[in-house]
Protein backbone atom coordinates (compact mmCIF):
# COMPACT_ATOMS: atom_id res chain seq x y z
CA UNK A 1 0.00 0.00 0.00
CA UNK A 2 1.34 3.39 -0.87
CA UNK A 3 2.03 5.77 1.80
CA UNK A 4 1.14 9.18 1.95
CA UNK A 5 4.04 11.77 0.97
CA UNK A 6 4.43 14.18 4.38
CA UNK A 7 3.61 17.80 3.77
CA UNK A 8 6.29 20.24 4.85
CA UNK A 9 4.00 21.17 7.54
CA UNK A 10 3.66 17.48 9.03
CA UNK A 11 7.70 17.39 8.92
CA UNK A 12 7.57 20.75 11.22
CA UNK A 13 5.30 19.27 13.59
CA UNK A 14 6.96 16.32 13.68
CA UNK A 15 10.10 17.92 14.72
CA UNK A 16 8.64 20.33 16.77
CA UNK A 17 6.95 17.04 19.08
CA UNK A 18 10.31 15.61 18.95
CA UNK A 19 11.91 18.26 20.34
CA UNK A 20 9.21 18.44 23.23
CA UNK A 21 9.79 14.83 23.60
CA UNK A 22 13.24 15.34 24.31
CA UNK A 23 12.80 18.19 26.92
CA UNK A 24 9.80 16.14 28.47
CA UNK A 25 10.21 13.18 30.44
CA UNK A 26 10.97 9.96 28.90
CA UNK A 27 7.05 8.33 29.32
CA UNK A 28 5.37 11.00 28.09
CA UNK A 29 7.19 11.59 24.37
CA UNK A 30 5.16 8.53 22.90
CA UNK A 31 1.93 9.88 23.53
CA UNK A 32 2.42 13.35 21.46
CA UNK A 33 3.94 11.28 18.68
CA UNK A 34 0.78 9.49 17.23
CA UNK A 35 -1.48 12.47 16.90
CA UNK A 36 0.43 14.29 14.01
CA UNK A 37 3.05 12.16 12.58
CA UNK A 38 2.16 9.61 9.24
CA UNK A 39 1.04 5.79 9.56
CA UNK A 40 4.97 5.45 9.24
CA UNK A 41 5.53 7.45 12.50
CA UNK A 42 4.85 4.65 15.28
CA UNK A 43 7.50 2.17 13.59
CA UNK A 44 10.11 4.81 14.58
CA UNK A 45 8.83 5.63 17.79
CA UNK A 46 7.55 2.25 19.16
CA UNK A 47 10.82 0.25 20.68
CA UNK A 48 14.36 0.63 20.23
CA UNK A 49 14.77 -2.63 17.54
CA UNK A 50 12.33 -1.02 15.43
CA UNK A 51 13.53 2.47 15.42
CA UNK A 52 16.87 0.73 14.62
CA UNK A 53 14.94 -0.47 11.31
CA UNK A 54 13.76 3.25 10.47
CA UNK A 55 16.68 4.80 8.66
CA UNK A 56 16.57 1.54 6.72
CA UNK A 57 12.89 2.54 5.92
CA UNK A 58 13.26 6.42 6.00
CA UNK A 59 16.55 6.20 3.24
CA UNK A 60 14.64 4.30 0.70
CA UNK A 61 11.88 6.97 0.95
CA UNK A 62 14.36 9.95 0.37
CA UNK A 63 16.50 8.51 -2.73
CA UNK A 64 13.57 7.19 -4.19
CA UNK A 65 12.23 10.85 -4.21
CA UNK A 66 14.64 13.32 -5.75
CA UNK A 67 11.76 15.59 -4.95
CA UNK A 68 9.82 15.11 -1.81
CA UNK A 69 9.22 18.98 -1.44
CA UNK A 70 9.85 22.18 -3.52
CA UNK A 71 12.70 24.46 -3.30
CA UNK A 72 10.59 26.98 -1.34
CA UNK A 73 9.23 24.38 1.01
CA UNK A 74 12.56 23.12 1.91
CA UNK A 75 14.14 26.47 2.50
CA UNK A 76 11.24 27.55 4.80
CA UNK A 77 12.06 24.22 6.49
CA UNK A 78 15.60 25.31 7.29
CA UNK A 79 14.76 29.09 8.27
CA UNK A 80 12.35 27.57 10.27
CA UNK A 81 14.69 24.98 11.79
CA UNK A 82 17.62 27.43 12.17
CA UNK A 83 14.82 29.78 13.96
CA UNK A 84 14.83 27.09 16.76
CA UNK A 85 18.19 25.86 17.79
CA UNK A 86 17.17 22.90 19.02
CA UNK A 87 14.60 22.21 16.24
CA UNK A 88 16.30 19.22 13.60
CA UNK A 89 16.63 19.95 10.20
CA UNK A 90 13.34 19.67 8.07
CA UNK A 91 14.58 16.60 5.64
CA UNK A 92 13.88 13.55 5.43
CA UNK A 93 17.28 11.61 6.77
CA UNK A 94 17.35 14.09 10.00
CA UNK A 95 13.91 12.94 10.49
CA UNK A 96 14.62 9.42 10.70
CA UNK A 97 17.61 9.70 12.28
CA UNK A 98 15.78 11.81 14.89
CA UNK A 99 12.92 9.32 15.08
CA UNK A 100 15.24 6.28 15.22
CA UNK A 101 17.72 7.95 18.22
CA UNK A 102 16.94 8.35 21.55
CA UNK A 103 15.54 11.35 22.87
CA UNK A 104 18.90 11.96 24.89
CA UNK A 105 21.15 10.90 21.71
CA UNK A 106 18.44 13.20 20.03
CA UNK A 107 18.98 16.35 22.28
CA UNK A 108 23.25 15.88 22.33
CA UNK A 109 22.94 15.84 17.83
CA UNK A 110 20.08 18.53 17.55
CA UNK A 111 22.90 21.32 18.68
CA UNK A 112 25.13 19.88 16.06
CA UNK A 113 22.58 19.67 13.35
CA UNK A 114 21.80 23.48 14.51
CA UNK A 115 25.22 24.56 14.19
CA UNK A 116 25.44 23.09 10.67
CA UNK A 117 22.39 25.03 9.67
CA UNK A 118 23.11 27.81 11.90
CA UNK A 119 20.52 30.91 12.57
CA UNK A 120 22.16 32.83 9.74
CA UNK A 121 23.31 30.36 6.71
CA UNK A 122 25.15 31.60 3.54
CA UNK A 123 23.76 31.37 0.46
CA UNK A 124 25.98 28.32 -0.60
CA UNK A 125 25.35 26.75 2.44
CA UNK A 126 21.70 26.40 1.82
CA UNK A 127 22.14 25.63 -1.72
CA UNK A 128 24.14 22.39 -0.79
CA UNK A 129 21.27 22.05 2.00
CA UNK A 130 18.59 21.65 -0.98
CA UNK A 131 21.22 19.84 -2.78
CA UNK A 132 21.14 17.17 -0.02
CA UNK A 133 17.61 17.21 0.18
CA UNK A 134 17.03 16.61 -3.26
CA UNK A 135 19.17 14.53 -4.23
CA UNK A 136 20.31 11.74 -2.39
CA UNK A 137 22.96 9.83 -4.81
CA UNK A 138 23.75 12.52 -7.55
CA UNK A 139 22.98 15.90 -5.62
CA UNK A 140 25.84 14.46 -2.97
CA UNK A 141 28.81 14.49 -5.59
CA UNK A 142 27.33 17.89 -7.74
CA UNK A 143 27.09 19.93 -4.17
CA UNK A 144 30.90 18.37 -3.14
CA UNK A 145 32.33 19.70 -6.62
CA UNK A 146 30.69 22.84 -6.18
CA UNK A 147 31.87 24.01 -2.59
CA UNK A 148 34.67 21.99 -1.95
CA UNK A 149 37.74 22.78 -4.17
CA UNK A 150 40.01 20.46 -5.80
CA UNK A 151 43.34 20.60 -3.91
CA UNK A 152 45.27 18.86 -6.07
CA UNK A 153 45.72 20.18 -9.69
CA UNK A 154 44.81 18.10 -12.51
CA UNK A 155 47.34 16.98 -14.62
CA UNK A 156 48.29 18.70 -17.95
CA UNK A 157 47.74 16.00 -20.63
CA UNK A 158 51.57 15.27 -21.70
CA UNK A 159 52.66 17.70 -24.68
CA UNK A 160 53.30 16.26 -28.12
CA UNK A 161 56.94 15.84 -28.99
CA UNK A 162 58.45 18.74 -31.28
CA UNK A 163 58.90 17.39 -34.43
CA UNK A 164 62.91 18.08 -35.31
CA UNK A 165 63.48 20.51 -37.77
CA UNK A 166 65.12 18.94 -40.82
CA UNK A 167 68.63 19.42 -41.44
CA UNK A 168 69.24 19.32 -37.63
CA UNK A 169 69.53 15.82 -36.62
CA UNK A 170 72.64 15.14 -38.48
CA UNK A 171 71.49 13.41 -41.45
CA UNK A 172 70.37 15.78 -44.85
CA UNK A 173 67.06 14.23 -45.74
CA UNK A 174 65.96 13.77 -49.40
CA UNK A 175 65.16 17.04 -50.67
CA UNK A 176 68.88 18.59 -49.12
CA UNK A 177 70.62 15.61 -50.89
CA UNK A 178 68.56 16.47 -53.94
CA UNK A 179 69.29 20.40 -53.81
CA UNK A 180 73.16 19.24 -53.06
CA UNK A 181 73.60 17.28 -56.03
CA UNK A 182 71.30 19.51 -58.28
CA UNK A 183 73.95 22.63 -57.07
CA UNK A 184 77.05 20.40 -58.00
CA UNK A 185 75.79 19.58 -61.13
CA UNK A 186 74.74 23.18 -61.77
CA UNK A 187 78.11 23.90 -60.68
CA UNK A 188 80.00 21.46 -63.31
CA UNK A 189 78.02 22.90 -65.79
CA UNK A 190 78.86 26.23 -65.34
CA UNK A 191 82.42 25.61 -64.94
CA UNK A 192 82.45 23.73 -68.03
CA UNK A 193 80.36 26.70 -70.24
CA UNK A 194 82.67 29.55 -68.60
CA UNK A 195 85.76 27.42 -69.57
CA UNK A 196 84.43 27.02 -73.16
CA UNK A 197 83.66 30.38 -73.75
CA UNK A 198 86.91 31.51 -72.03
CA UNK A 199 88.91 29.33 -74.33
CA UNK A 200 86.59 28.90 -77.36
CA UNK A 201 86.02 25.18 -77.21
CA UNK A 202 83.18 24.19 -78.29
CA UNK A 203 83.89 20.30 -77.07
CA UNK A 204 84.25 21.91 -73.55
CA UNK A 205 80.28 24.08 -74.17
CA UNK A 206 79.09 20.71 -75.02
CA UNK A 207 80.07 19.00 -72.01
CA UNK A 208 78.75 21.76 -69.89
CA UNK A 209 75.17 21.56 -71.87
CA UNK A 210 75.81 17.48 -72.00
CA UNK A 211 76.16 17.52 -68.17
CA UNK A 212 73.19 19.48 -67.39
CA UNK A 213 70.61 17.79 -69.84
CA UNK A 214 71.68 13.85 -68.75
CA UNK A 215 70.54 15.37 -64.87
CA UNK A 216 67.06 16.20 -66.45
CA UNK A 217 63.92 15.07 -67.96
CA UNK A 218 64.74 14.89 -71.54
CA UNK A 219 62.13 17.52 -72.06
CA UNK A 220 64.46 20.09 -69.65
CA UNK A 221 67.22 18.91 -71.59
CA UNK A 222 66.07 19.77 -74.86
CA UNK A 223 65.12 23.02 -73.56
CA UNK A 224 68.71 23.11 -72.05
CA UNK A 225 70.31 22.71 -75.62
CA UNK A 226 68.07 25.28 -77.29
CA UNK A 227 69.14 27.67 -74.77
CA UNK A 228 72.71 26.75 -74.71
CA UNK A 229 72.90 27.26 -78.65
CA UNK A 230 70.84 30.45 -78.21
CA UNK A 231 73.41 31.67 -75.76
CA UNK A 232 76.37 30.33 -77.90
CA UNK A 233 75.36 32.63 -80.88
CA UNK A 234 74.58 35.60 -78.70
CA UNK A 235 78.26 35.84 -77.32
CA UNK A 236 79.43 35.32 -80.38
CA UNK A 237 77.59 37.90 -81.73
CA UNK A 238 78.81 40.00 -78.93
CA UNK A 239 82.50 39.16 -79.45
CA UNK A 240 82.36 41.32 -82.94
CA UNK A 241 82.04 44.27 -80.64
CA UNK A 242 85.03 44.12 -78.95
CA UNK A 243 87.53 44.02 -82.33
CA UNK A 244 90.97 41.92 -81.08
CA UNK A 245 93.78 44.44 -79.87
CA UNK A 246 97.59 43.43 -81.49
CA UNK A 247 99.67 44.71 -79.10
CA UNK A 248 102.95 45.81 -81.18
CA UNK A 249 106.46 46.64 -79.29
CA UNK A 250 107.13 50.33 -79.18
CA UNK A 251 108.58 51.90 -82.61
CA UNK A 252 111.49 53.40 -81.14
CA UNK A 253 113.90 51.23 -78.83
CA UNK A 254 117.45 51.49 -77.69
CA UNK A 255 119.89 48.13 -78.46
CA UNK A 256 122.95 49.32 -76.99
CA UNK A 257 126.10 51.14 -77.45
CA UNK A 258 128.04 50.89 -80.61
CA UNK A 259 130.68 48.89 -78.91
CA UNK A 260 127.98 45.88 -78.38
CA UNK A 261 128.44 45.65 -82.48
CA UNK A 262 132.22 44.67 -83.72
CA UNK A 263 132.66 45.59 -87.46
CA UNK A 264 131.75 42.97 -90.15
CA UNK A 265 128.93 41.08 -88.11
CA UNK A 266 125.83 40.85 -87.79
CA UNK A 267 123.55 40.41 -84.29
CA UNK A 268 120.87 38.20 -84.06
CA UNK A 269 119.94 39.38 -80.63
CA UNK A 270 116.63 42.04 -81.70
CA UNK A 271 115.47 39.40 -84.56
CA UNK A 272 112.87 37.71 -82.39
CA UNK A 273 111.67 40.46 -80.64
CA UNK A 274 111.59 43.66 -82.71
CA UNK A 275 112.40 42.10 -86.39
CA UNK A 276 115.39 43.70 -87.19
CA UNK A 277 119.34 42.94 -87.55
CA UNK A 278 121.90 45.18 -86.09
CA UNK A 279 124.79 45.10 -89.02
CA UNK A 280 128.34 46.63 -88.71
CA UNK A 281 129.99 46.73 -92.04
CA UNK A 282 132.44 48.44 -94.18
CA UNK A 283 131.04 46.65 -97.20
CA UNK A 284 128.32 49.10 -98.35
CA UNK A 285 130.35 51.81 -100.38
CA UNK A 286 133.54 51.57 -98.16
CA UNK A 287 132.32 53.49 -95.42
CA UNK A 288 132.34 52.09 -91.66
CA UNK A 289 128.80 51.90 -91.07
CA UNK A 290 125.81 50.92 -88.80
CA UNK A 291 122.56 50.44 -89.73
CA UNK A 292 119.06 48.39 -88.99
CA UNK A 293 117.93 45.77 -91.85
CA UNK A 294 114.51 44.31 -90.95
CA UNK A 295 114.24 40.58 -91.10
CA UNK A 296 111.56 40.43 -93.98
CA UNK A 297 112.39 39.17 -97.12
CA UNK A 298 111.31 41.61 -100.34
CA UNK A 299 109.79 38.19 -102.17
CA UNK A 300 106.82 37.48 -100.37
CA UNK A 301 107.80 38.65 -96.71
CA UNK A 302 109.21 35.42 -95.05
CA UNK A 303 111.97 35.72 -92.56
CA UNK A 304 115.12 35.24 -94.08
CA UNK A 305 117.84 33.57 -91.93
CA UNK A 306 121.23 34.87 -91.53
CA UNK A 307 123.96 32.27 -92.38
CA UNK A 308 127.11 33.05 -90.25
CA UNK A 309 129.34 30.29 -92.53
CA UNK A 310 128.30 32.05 -95.89
CA UNK A 311 128.12 35.51 -94.81
CA UNK A 312 124.50 35.91 -96.52
CA UNK A 313 120.87 36.24 -95.60
CA UNK A 314 118.53 33.17 -96.98
CA UNK A 315 115.27 33.17 -96.93
CA UNK A 316 113.84 29.84 -96.15
CA UNK A 317 110.78 30.52 -98.43
CA UNK A 318 112.00 30.30 -101.91
CA UNK A 319 116.21 31.02 -101.65
CA UNK A 320 116.42 34.18 -101.93
CA UNK A 321 120.01 35.51 -100.73
CA UNK A 322 121.14 38.83 -99.14
CA UNK A 323 124.70 40.11 -98.89
CA UNK A 324 125.35 41.41 -95.44
CA UNK A 325 124.47 45.01 -96.95
CA UNK A 326 121.18 43.29 -97.55
CA UNK A 327 121.52 43.85 -100.98
CA UNK A 328 119.96 40.61 -103.04
CA UNK A 329 122.11 38.29 -105.21
CA UNK A 330 119.87 35.41 -105.63
CA UNK A 331 116.60 34.25 -105.58
CA UNK A 332 112.77 35.83 -106.35
CA UNK A 333 113.20 38.59 -103.75
CA UNK A 334 113.80 41.86 -106.34
CA UNK A 335 114.62 44.24 -103.89
CA UNK A 336 117.45 44.52 -101.38
CA UNK A 337 115.91 44.96 -97.71
CA UNK A 338 114.85 47.52 -96.39
CA UNK A 339 116.59 49.72 -93.39
CA UNK A 340 115.04 50.60 -90.44
CA UNK A 341 116.12 54.49 -88.65
CA UNK A 342 118.58 54.59 -86.57
CA UNK A 343 120.83 57.22 -84.56
CA UNK A 344 122.59 57.35 -81.43
CA UNK A 345 120.45 58.83 -78.78
CA UNK A 346 122.00 61.46 -76.08
CA UNK A 347 122.67 58.35 -73.97
CA UNK A 348 124.99 57.07 -76.15
CA UNK A 349 122.88 54.51 -77.00
CA UNK A 350 122.05 52.81 -80.52
CA UNK A 351 118.35 53.83 -81.14
CA UNK A 352 116.10 52.24 -83.95
CA UNK A 353 113.06 53.57 -84.96
CA UNK A 354 110.91 51.09 -86.97
CA UNK A 355 108.27 53.80 -88.29
CA UNK A 356 110.61 55.27 -91.07
CA UNK A 357 111.82 52.48 -93.78
CA UNK A 358 114.65 53.36 -96.06
CA UNK A 359 114.69 52.19 -99.88
CA UNK A 360 117.84 51.14 -101.46
CA UNK A 361 116.33 51.12 -105.36
CA UNK A 362 114.71 54.31 -104.40
CA UNK A 363 118.01 55.81 -103.24
CA UNK A 364 116.61 56.16 -99.72
CA UNK A 365 120.24 54.16 -98.02
CA UNK A 366 121.62 57.60 -98.53
CA UNK A 367 119.60 59.33 -96.01
CA UNK A 368 121.79 60.03 -92.52
CA UNK A 369 118.85 58.58 -90.57
CA UNK A 370 119.35 55.39 -92.13
CA UNK A 371 122.85 54.81 -90.62
CA UNK A 372 125.20 55.27 -87.98
CA UNK A 373 128.75 55.75 -89.65
CA UNK A 374 131.53 55.11 -87.08
CA UNK A 375 134.50 57.64 -87.41
FE1 LIG B 1 111.75 35.05 -99.55
FE2 LIG B 1 110.14 34.21 -101.46
S1 LIG B 1 109.69 35.09 -99.63
S2 LIG B 1 112.25 34.21 -101.35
Amino acid sequence: MEEKKPSTADILAKIRAQKAAAEAKPGEAPAAVPETTPPAEPAATVETPAAKEAPSVAKPAAAAGPKPTSTKDILAAIRAGGAKPGAAPATAAPDALVAATPPAAAAAAAPKVAAAAGPKLSTQEMLQKIREAKGAGSAAPAATAATVKPTTPVAAPPMPAKPTPAGKSGKPTATQRGMAGLSVVATLCAVFLVLGFLTGSSLLIGAGILVWGLLLSPFAAAWAAVTGVGGILTLGTARFMFPNVLVEPPSKFKVGPLSDYPLNTVSNKWKDQFGIWIVHTDQYEGRNLIFALASVCTHLGCTPNWLDGEQKFKCPCHGSGFYMTGINFEGPAPRPLERMGLRVAEDGMLEVNKSVKFQEEMGQWADSTSFVEVV
